[in-house]
């Protein structure tokens, strides 16, 4: 019979437990990290690069993902490609298939090779070199029952379509609105893989894009003004560890209330190119 007994009913917990799971990085240290193009208002190539302190920020994040048990893989920098550190943006893998990029602006067009050679040369069976315009993940974010993907600035929207084709995932396209958050991954962040988590700034997003992401994601979590133009949503999560600009304290708090672990981390040097954490980070699932 249904008999409750009430000391073993279980609570409605308000801090999930969570548990991170061992990922696999593609990265590229910026060697050759500089600011001498404008492909976005964050760039200003008056402004000094120091790319020592570039190189030792970028290694304290490559040795941070180690230490939490993740994989780290490196791609040779290549002289005359400064935004190569971006690594993000040089294709989408998922369950082992590998979708290239396709690059909106001619300054970072030869990096797109650079990744396909990488991932033919590293035994992956299924690569495919676009037909559209897509800037990896810069613009494509895998959660649990979807692929969603920007559009606006960078990715062309018949990606959106080619991308839903190649991976078999239903895709869903959100409307980027604001110039400071060209890419997807400058607005939002996957939390949890498993359970379609997520946190995003709801202003980079068109009214209609906003509405969307409301109806299907109500428990997100979302970010202000500040963390927001901190690069705050540039993070990258393994399911409880969640790194992300270390000045974008006012995300930290509402992270450990829902049971992750904020790392902080300072990427300075790189967000003159206009990128941090996640723009450095291609996960390689
Ligand atoms: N300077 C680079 C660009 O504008 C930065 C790319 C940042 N990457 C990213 N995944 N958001 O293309």
């Amino acid at each position: 019979m249904g008999i409750i007994c009430p000391a073993v009913r279980e609570e409605p917990s308000l801090h999930p437990l969570r548990s991170a799971t061992p990922r696999r990085y593609l990265m590229c240290p910026p060697e050759h990290f500089g600011v001498t193009y404008t492909i976005n208002p964050w760039m200003d190539p008056a402004k000094p690069v120091d790319v020592a302190l570039a190189v030792a920020q970028w290694e304290d994040l490559r040795d941070r993902y180690r230490s939490l048990g993740h994989t780290v893989e490196e791609l040779v920098p290549r002289h005359g490609l400064p935004d190569m550190v971006f690594a993000a943006n040089g294709a989408t893998v998922v369950d082992g298939r590998v979708l290239g990029a396709r690059f909106a602006h001619r300054e970072r067009e030869a990096e797109a090779a650079v990744h396909l050679e990488w991932f033919r040369a590293h035994g992956f069976p299924s690569v495919r070199e676009p037909v559209h315009i897509n800037e990896g993940e810069g613009d494509f974010a895998v959660t649990a029952s979807y692929l969603l993907a920007g559009r606006g600035f960078r990715a062309s929207p018949l990606s959106h379509g080619e991308a839903q084709e190649f991976f078999g995932r239903p895709v869903l396209g959100l409307d980027l609105v604001d110039p400071r958050y060209y890419h997807l991954d400058t607005a939002l962040a996957v939390l949890d893989d498993t359970t379609d988590e997520i946190m995003y700034y709801p202003p980079a997003f068109s009214p209609g894009s906003r509405e969307v992401l409301r109806r299907l994601f109500p428990d997100a979590l979302t970010a202000g003004d500040e963390d927001a133009a901190a690069f705050g949503l540039n993070g990258v999560s393994d399911g409880l560890h969640v790194l992300l600009p270390q000045a974008a304290t006012g995300l930290f708090e509402p992270l450990r209330d829902r049971g992750f672990e904020p790392v902080g981390i300072d990427l300075s040097e790189l967000l003159k190119g206009g990128g941090s954490v996640k723009c450095c980070t291609q996960e390689l699932r």
